[in-house]
């Protein structure tokens, strides 16, 4: 019998349970047409948390987190906490479960599905076949930077200060993620930095050279300003195949990537930590949209960015190279045949509920049984 995979879900806010609830009969597909057994565990995160313990993540799901296989996260946030004091934001709860699972890794490719090409803002020749993944360093940099705060240091006068700073270490990690990913693409990494103005890119620049020097020669390396990246995400996306950054570059250059395959509703992502002395990875699979609480409850989110999660879970977390492919073979299967929720509606198609998108993957799942 096969390994029971305990998987926690934390399905959070605004659209993260109804896109998590589609993740879920996926889940069930494998479970029934697989030898594999899934034990999954609810959770709260984010406003859900909040309002139910009082804190956007509890010390007990954290502790769910950290003996699970795998976290599958929907979203977290909404207007209704957007007033709370700092430590007390939905985003902490993402922020703290990033840190204290040591996921340092976040893995955000950017795909442009065939039959979505004419969805992009961009012209269809420069998107077509786009097929890149950013690495963005999770655990660092200018978002866990200290000192931090809002201080006075004059009556009247309030500052506020965060502090980027990168090391050694921080920087190899998470580049190595970089290269060993690109060599099973297309062996080329571009580092992003702003070397020309901050020490943090200085080094980040030094050290990813000299790893790849020492460790990663079969790699093609070269180093971009974050400001150039940003423009030939937008002038030639093709040429690039994997982007490795730090946390904050990270956040911006991945939201522009997405955009250029049509849809945030697209995108999936992971975030792996390092393997333990059990040989086991932390990692959380998320999608890169967020809680999108304009449209929550209203049964038209796209479920694919969460299922497609799903697929780098089953990837990354437990090497099922095999059921991830068909994850993603039915999800493109879905969209040729004309299936579009309203975020990725085109003239002439079908707009479908999230429900239908999570059934028509799954009727895509039986057909290529
Ligand atoms: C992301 C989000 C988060 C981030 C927020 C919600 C804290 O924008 O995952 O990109 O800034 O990392
Ligand atoms: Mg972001």
């Amino acid at each position: 019998m096969a390994k029971t995979i305990k998987l926690l879900v934390l399905a959070g806010d605004g659209i993260g349970p109804e896109v998590m609830t589609e993740v879920g009969r996926v889940i069930d597909w494998f479970g029934r047409h697989r030898q594999m057994k899934f034990d999954i565990e609810p959770g709260l995160i984010g406003g859900a948390a909040l309002d139910a313990e009082g804190t956007p993540l509890s010390d007990t799901t954290l502790a769910l987190a950290q003996s699970a296989d795998a976290v599958l996260l929907g979203a977290v946030g909404g207007p209704k906490w957007e007033k709370l004091p700092f430590d007390k934001r939905p985003e902490r709860g993402l922020l703290r479960i990033r840190k204290e699972l040591g996921l340092f890794a976040n893995l955000r490719p950017a795909i442009m599905f065939d039959a979505l090409a004419d969805g992009s803002p961009l012209k269809p020749e420069i998107v077509k076949g786009l097929d890149l993944v950013i690495i963005r360093e999770l655990t660092g940099g200018l978002y866990f930077g200290e000192p931090r705060g809002i201080d006075s240091p004059k009556p009247g006068i309030r500052r506020g200060i965060n502090t980027q700073v990168y090391s050694t270490p921080e920087i190899e990690r998470v580049a190595r993620v970089a290269f060993d990913l690109a060599r099973k693409r297309r062996k080329a990494v571009c580092s992003i930095d702003k070397a020309n103005v901050l020490e943090t890119g200085v080094l980040w620049r030094e050290e990813v050279q000299a790893l790849h020097d020492r460790d990663y020669h079969d790699v093609e390396l070269t180093h971009m300003y974050v400001d150039n990246c940003a423009m030939q995400l937008v002038r030639n996306p093709k040429a690039f195949d994997v982007v490795l950054t730090d946390n904050m570059f990270g956040d911006i250059l991945s939201d522009e990537a997405s955009m250029l395959t049509g849809s945030l509703g697209m995108l999936p992502s992971a975030s792996l930590g390092a393997a333990g002395p059990d040989g086991r990875r932390p990692a959380l699979y998320e999608p890169v949209h967020g809680s999108a609480p304009d449209i929550a409850g209203k049964g038209i989110a796209n479920p694919l960015a969460a299922i497609l999660s799903f697929a780098m879970c089953l990837r990354y977390s437990f090497g099922l190279e095999k059921e991830a492919l068909e994850v993603e073979q039915a999800v493109k299967g879905v969209l040729a045949g004309g299936m579009r929720t309203a975020d990725i509606m085109q003239t002439g198609k079908a707009k479908v509920s999230t429900a239908v998108m999570g059934e028509s993957v799954i009727k895509e799942l039986d057909r290529a049984r």
